[in-house]
């Protein structure tokens, strides 16, 4: 039987793309990201620009994207709306310079938010596949992410079947949309490895406009090497679930772990996996990063569910080489499900993510540097982080050299509230929070996690507000901020001198 949708260049799939238009591109990270047709209306952009004609899109994805999609649509200034999570240095320039409007969101409810008409109409879906049938069965590459939501909400469907991307990741996928309410049910997952969806992505074939033959490999970046801070954060996170086991706090058997991205959260993962007090564990994350890997080869992973598989070129080749280790110990799933709440809170998974600033109240600043700037967004941690069984914050206690305190005051922009925060890790030690009074949580704080260079400065900040059930001053709490705003440098504060 012929292929029944036309075959069409990268180029002819960007000509049908109008300006004003929607689109919601397949990708979680740079894993499964369509590549070759936001290049191409990338360049359409530019030719229309040169023409003096507008064109700008709104883009919709699970999260960042490789840079053919954000990096290339940025740099033909292509963009004119863009949720809910980025991570490209140009695009974020765009956006902290106002030329782009951006929305940050949970982004467990962003699916649902298309979904309910939330974000306007969305014209196109553009996914990368590695099969698709004569039926509208679309085999979904390295991650899943919002695609299912794009596809069922999309107008029209064009295909990215990109080669490169092997067939033997059938069977890796868990595909299954929540009905909206009132029609809602329970999300059936009570064990991480329960599959309660489908390996393949159905669609209206009739939506399908057309597809796009590409071989391109993911444009997943290398992590950087452990450096003695990572290493000594990993070590004081898996020392302290070690310790939560021994007090009972923790079932033997361990509970399934969330693990946020960046190469903290890879130093966190290989140290759990290292230490030889934890037992065999599951995760239950939205991104499978290089660390987890070898854990899974080894059985120290025992399973991991996930949304994306967001690993280095030599990390996937292990995986797509020997699907006999990794088919059985991995799903991919939509981030409306890996980051549910509902699964979150009962399967009481442990979560650890990162922190740009931690106040002494144990709030968490993970989005904006010093308060205005965006950096990426909130990405899951606060779908993880306010149901977690445990939930972890870590952070290096300096920036820049040490002449930004990661431990400062008050937040300079708040995503995780005191109430949410339990532990706090810095390569300086661990923070329990829990059951602590927000004067307990200050010290605390100060004690274990800031950095020697700001103790004393913190210290003596907190003797300057011991009135209130929240030790802070409305004059004083953003002193530091401003102090490295003027001079560049949070350290040796005079406290007086900013009231
Ligand atoms: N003030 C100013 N800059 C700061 C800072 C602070 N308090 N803390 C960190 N930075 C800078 C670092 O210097 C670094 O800058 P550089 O890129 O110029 O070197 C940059 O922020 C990234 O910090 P780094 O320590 O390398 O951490 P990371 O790469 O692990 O990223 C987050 C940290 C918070 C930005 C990142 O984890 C994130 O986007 N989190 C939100 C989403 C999330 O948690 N997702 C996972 C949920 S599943």
């Amino acid at each position: 039987m012929p292929f029944p949708y036309p075959i069409l260049s990268a180029d002819e799939a960007a000509a049908l793309v109008q300006h004003g238009q929607t689109i919601g591109f397949s990708g979680f990270t740079a894993a499964g990201s369509a590549k070759a047709i936001p290049k191409a209306i990338a360049d359409r952009a530019r030719e229309e620009h040169r023409s003096g004609r507008p064109f700008q899109i709104g883009v919709l994805t699970g999260a960042s994207t490789g840079t053919s999609l954000d990096g290339a649509l940025a740099a033909a200034e292509a963009v004119r709306f863009r949720t809910p999570y980025q991570s490209d240095p140009l695009l974020r320039s765009q956006i902290n310079a106002g030329k782009v409007r951006f929305v940050d969101m949970h982004l467990s409810a962003f699916p649902q938010n298309v979904r309910y008409g939330f974000l306007g109409p969305v014209h196109w879906a553009v996914i990368e596949v590695c099969d698709v049938t004569h039926g509208g069965g679309l085999v979904l590459t390295t991650s899943v992410g919002a695609t299912p939501t794009f596809a069922s909400k999309a107008d029209k469907i064009l295909i990215e079947l990109n080669s490169a991307q092997p067939a033997s990741l059938l069977g890796m996928h868990d595909i299954f949309e929540p009905k909206d309410p009132p029609a809602r049910q329970e999300i059936p997952i009570f064990a991480a490895g329960d599959r309660i969806g489908s390996p393949i992505l159905l669609v209206d074939p009739k939506k399908i406009a057309g597809v796009v033959l590409t071989r391109m490999p993911d444009e997943t970046s290398a992590f950087s090497p452990p450096t003695p801070e990572t290493t000594k954060i990993g070590e004081h996170v898996a020392e302290f679930l070690v310790g939560e086991m021994r007090a009972g706090r923790i079932p033997p058997t361990f509970l399934p772990l969330q693990s946020g991205v960046g190469d903290i959260a890879n130093s966190v993962l290989a140290a759990l996996g290292a230490h030889p007090d934890v037992p065999p564990f599951e995760m239950y994350t939205e991104v499978l990063q290089d660390s987890v890997v070898p854990l899974l080869e080894s059985g120290r992973c025992t399973f991991a569910s996930t949304c994306a598989l967001t690993l280095s070129d030599t990390a996937l080749a292990r995986v797509n080489d020997h699907p006999e280790v990794f088919h059985d110990r991995i799903l991919m799933r939509p981030q409306e499900i890996t980051n549910h709440p509902e699964v979150v809170r009962r399967l009481g998974i442990v979560s650890m993510n990162t922190a740009i600033e931690v106040d002494l109240g144990g709030n968490v600043n993970s989005t904006h540097v010093v308060g205005r700037q965006m950096m990426n967004g909130i990405g899951g941690s606060g779908d993880f982080t306010r149901n977690a069984y445990l939930s972890i914050f870590s952070c290096p206690s300096t920036a820049k050299a040490g002449k930004i305190s990661t431990i400062v005051p008050l937040c300079s922009h708040m995503d995780h509230s005191e109430h949410s925060v339990q532990i706090v890790v810095t390569e300086q030690g661990v923070a329990d929070l829990r059951g602590r009074d927000p004067h307990e949580r200050a010290q605390l704080v100060i004690d274990h996690c800031a950095h020697p260079a700001y103790r004393d400065q913190l210290r003596q900040y907190l003797r300057l507000v011991k009135e209130g059930h929240e030790p802070q001053s409305l004059s004083l709490a953003f002193a530091m901020h401003r102090k490295f705003l003027t001079d560049g440098d949070m350290r040796n504060i005079d406290w007086e001198a900013w009231r």
